[in-house]
C-alpha cells in the first residue's frame, strides 16, 4: 500500500502560485459568462423550476478545473456541477463556477465566480471575481484581504441601527423560507439601515470584508458559495460561522452567520430570539 505524504514532502502552495493559478482561472470563467451574458444566456431546471443552471455554469467550472488540471492533476476538486473523483491529495479546490445563476440567467448583472483552496481541512487562499465590475477580491491565509490588489478592511459599524445586512433565500421555498423572512422583519424592527438580497452569497461576503455590507445570514450556503469569501472576510478582519457560532464545515451545507465582528453578538441574538 502507498505510504500517505507527510505535510511536509508536499511541495508549498505559496501565495504567489496560488494567486496566479486562481486568478487564470477566474479570468477563463469571467470570458465565458461576459461572452454569455451579451450573446444570451441558455438554462435548464435543477432540482426544482427556479432553481436554473445555465451553460456557462457548466462551461464555467470545466475551465477552472482544466486550468487547475494542467498545473495540479492530483489535486481534489470540490465544485457545484460535478463530482471529481477523490484523489490522495491534501489539497482541495472548493469552486462555485458562478455564483449568482438566477441574476445570471434573467441578465441581472450580479454575480461571481468564486474559488478557494483549502490543506488539510483548512482554508489557505480565496478569491472571488465579479466580472461586470471587473473587481476581485482575494485572501491568502495571514496575508490580508484585497480589492484589486488594494487592501481591504471590514466596516467599524458597532451598532445594528448604523448596518446594512444581507441575506438570502433559497431554492426550497420551506419553512427556513418563513423564517428568514421573520428574521428580516425581527432585524429591521432594531431600526437597521437595511436588508440587501443580492443573489451571490460569494459576493456578499467580499462585501462585508470591503466594508460595503456590515452582516450577512443566511440558513444553508454550500461550501462553494461561502468557502473564499469567509476567507477574504476573516482576513479583513470579519467573522464567518455557522448559526450555531461554530467553524463554518467544508464538506457539506450549513447555516451562515457573518459580519465585520463588532455585531457578530448583536445579530445572532436578535435571529436567535426572533420567534420561530
Ligand atoms: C446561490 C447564491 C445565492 C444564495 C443561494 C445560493 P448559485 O448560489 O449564492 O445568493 O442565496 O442560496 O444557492 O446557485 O447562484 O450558485
Ligand atoms: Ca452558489
Ligand atoms: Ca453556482
Amino acid at each position: 500500500m502507498q505510504k500517505r505524504k507527510e505535510i511536509g514532502t508536499i511541495p508549498p502552495m505559496d501565495k504567489t502560485t496560488f494567486f496566479s493559478l486562481a486568478s487564470a482561472a477566474a479570468d477563463a470563467a469571467a470570458e465565458i459568462q461576459l461572452s454569455y451574458l451579451k450573446e444570451g444566456v441558455t438554462y435548464h431546471s435543477k432540482s426544482v423550476r427556479h432553481d436554473r443552471v445555465t451553460q456557462a455554469d457548466t462551461e464555467s467550472e470545466a475551465a477552472i478545473v482544466e486550468r487547475i488540471r494542467r498545473d495540479f492533476p492530483d489535486h481534489n476538486i470540490y465544485g457545484e456541477e460535478e463530482e471529481y473523483r477523490k484523489t490522495r491529495s491534501d489539497y482541495t479546490w472548493i469552486i462555485d463556477p458562478l455564483d449568482g445563476t438566477n441574476n445570471f440567467s434573467k441578465g441581472f448583472p450580479f454575480f461571481a465566480v468564486s474559488i478557494a483552496l483549502s490543506v488539510n481541512g483548512n482554508l489557505i487562499g480565496g478569491l472571488v471575481r465579479d466580472p461586470v465590475r471587473n473587481e476581485t477580491f482575494s485572501a491568502y491565509r495571514g496575508t490580508g484581504a484585497y480589492c484589486n490588489g488594494e487592501s481591504i478592511h471590514c466596516s467599524e459599524t458597532v451598532n445594528l441601527q448604523d448596518a446594512l445586512l444581507a441575506t438570502g433565500f433559497y431554492y426550497d421555498r420551506d419553512s427556513r423560507m418563513e423564517q428568514t423572512l421573520r428574521e428580516i422583519s425581527c432585524l429591521f424592527r432594531q431600526g437597521i439601515v437595511g436588508i440587501r438580497r443580492t443573489g451571490s452569497a460569494a459576493l456578499d461576503l467580499s462585501y462585508i470584508a470591503a466594508g460595503r455590507f456590515d452582516g450577512f445570514w443566511e440558513f444553508r450556503l454550500h461550501p462553494w458559495d461561502f468557502a473564499a469569501g469567509a476567507l477574504i472576510l476573516s482576513e479583513a478582519g470579519g467573522m464567518a460561522e455557522t448559526r450555531e457560532l461554530t467553524p463554518l464545515p467544508l464538506d457539506k451545507p450549513s447555516s451562515i452567520l457573518a459580519s465585520n465582528g463588532y455585531l457578530h453578538s448583536q445579530l445572532h441574538s436578535v435571529l436567535e430570539t426572533c420567534p420561530a
